[in-house]
């Protein structure tokens, strides 16, 4: 089978974190976000992956020849000379697409859930119609598409992207399985698959709903980013206990990487990531937080629900909240207090930022 993935523009609702990395790569739980993805694939017999992006990456393009070779699978880059939307990216992958005529996959690229791929294309066989989507319960369906379907067979009566008024708190997870007549209705131009493709296959009849089990999270924002950390982390227990650190002064679910270094008399947890090479010194609190790759925190620091930038440098008796994102290499000095915002890499940190604003 194949599956395209729909990894869009610059990931401007990441920044600071995309303005060195492309989002794909930025790591979610210490794996690159478009990994968790792509391995889930390959495990249920997907050989070929289609990236669809709307900009040219190097970076991207070598992690991925890497990770191809590694997974034994064929990873391709779709690029788009302007964004084509949800739906448009289907029309110019469409001779990869089209192939064997097989089903295939299609997946937003920024969410993170147990990926149910063999149910999937197991309800997909069942239902002979065209397209099968996941859908998901959220207590806030607004900024989401809602999905109205009859509950005994999943067919889907309504699809309504971003509603203005409360129509259901069913909503799209962004996993697709299509087969590949869907390819007749896109036409190679701008187009929303949520507002034009999905409508007019819900009258069709031929948009089936499979209901997600387990955790589910869009981690395309910084606070949904976090709260995705403890969603996967809850998971994570449950599936894997032994990758999660069992050390003295570990509060809940807490990943740290091997080569992590963590100080005396530390509290970290719960829901803390801790990334490859970091060192935490002592006597340092961090909550519900995620700290990437070569970053230091020094002695008696205190941090709840940040994203912490690679190569970062955080003093001594800092206390940092309210979703800080740090991007790479910025140095926080002693004893500040910073309360939200977002910091461009490369930037020294020498005064307080007692209201959360963006520090360039
Ligand atoms: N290649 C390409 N080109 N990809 C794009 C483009 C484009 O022009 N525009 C968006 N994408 C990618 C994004 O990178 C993302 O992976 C995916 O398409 C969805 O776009 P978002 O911008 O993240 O949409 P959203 O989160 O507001 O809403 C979508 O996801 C929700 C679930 O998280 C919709 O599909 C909703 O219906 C859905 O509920
Ligand atoms: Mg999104």
């Amino acid at each position: 089978m194949r599956a395209l993935i729909l990894v869009g523009g610059y990931g401007t609702r990441l920044r600071p974190l995309t303005l060195t990395k492309p989002k794909p790569l930025v790591e979610f739980c210490n794996k690159p976000m478009v990994l968790h993805q792509i391995e889930a694939l390959a495990q249920v017999g997907v050989t070929h992956v289609i990236l669809a992006v709307s900009y040219l990456s190097d970076m991207l393009q070598r992690e991925m020849e890497v990770e191809a070779k590694r997974l034994n699978i064929k990873i391709s880059l779709s690029q788009e000379t302007e964004p084509l939307g949800t739906a448009g990216p289907l029309a110019l992958a469409r001779d990869h697409l089209q192939g064997d005529n097989d089903p295939f996959f299609v997946l937003n690229s920024d969410v993170i859930c147990e990926f149910p791929f063999e149910d999937m294309i197991k309800f997909h066989k069942n239902h002979h119609a065209e397209g099968t989507i996941c859908v998901t319960k959220v207590d806030e369906p607004s900024k989401y598409g809602v999905v109205v379907y009859e509950q005994t067979t999943g067919r889907i009566e309504r699809f309504v992207e971003k509603p203005r008024e409360y129509v259901s708190n069913k909503i799209n997870a962004g996993l697709y399985i299509f087969n590949s007549t869907i390819l007749d209705r896109i036409e190679l131009r701008p187009t929303s698959i949520e507002k034009e493709i999905f409508p007019a296959m819900a009258t069709e009849k031929q948009l089936y709903a499979f209901e997600l089990k387990g955790f589910w999270m869009d981690v395309g924002q910084p606070k949904d980013y976090l709260t995705g950390i403890g969603l996967y982390l809850n998971h994570v227990r449950h599936s894997q206990p032994e990758r999660l650190s069992r050390d003295s002064g570990i509060v809940g679910n807490v990943l740290l990487d091997p080569t992590a270094k963590i100080g005396e008399r530390c509290r970290i947890g719960p829901n803390v990531v801790v990334g490859p090479r970091v060192i935490i010194q002592d006597g340092v609190c961090l909550k519900n937080c995620t700290i990437l790759a070569d970053s230091l925190v020094k002695s008696h620091t205190w941090i709840a629900n940040c994203i912490i930038g690679w190569r970062c440098t955080i003093g001594q008796w800092v206390r940092m909240e309210n979703t800080t994102v740090l991007g790479l290499d910025v140095s926080v000095q002693d004893e500040l207090f910073i309360n939200g915002g977002v910091i461009l890499p490369h930037k020294a940190i020498t005064e307080s930022v007692t209201e959360p604003k963006i520090l360039i």
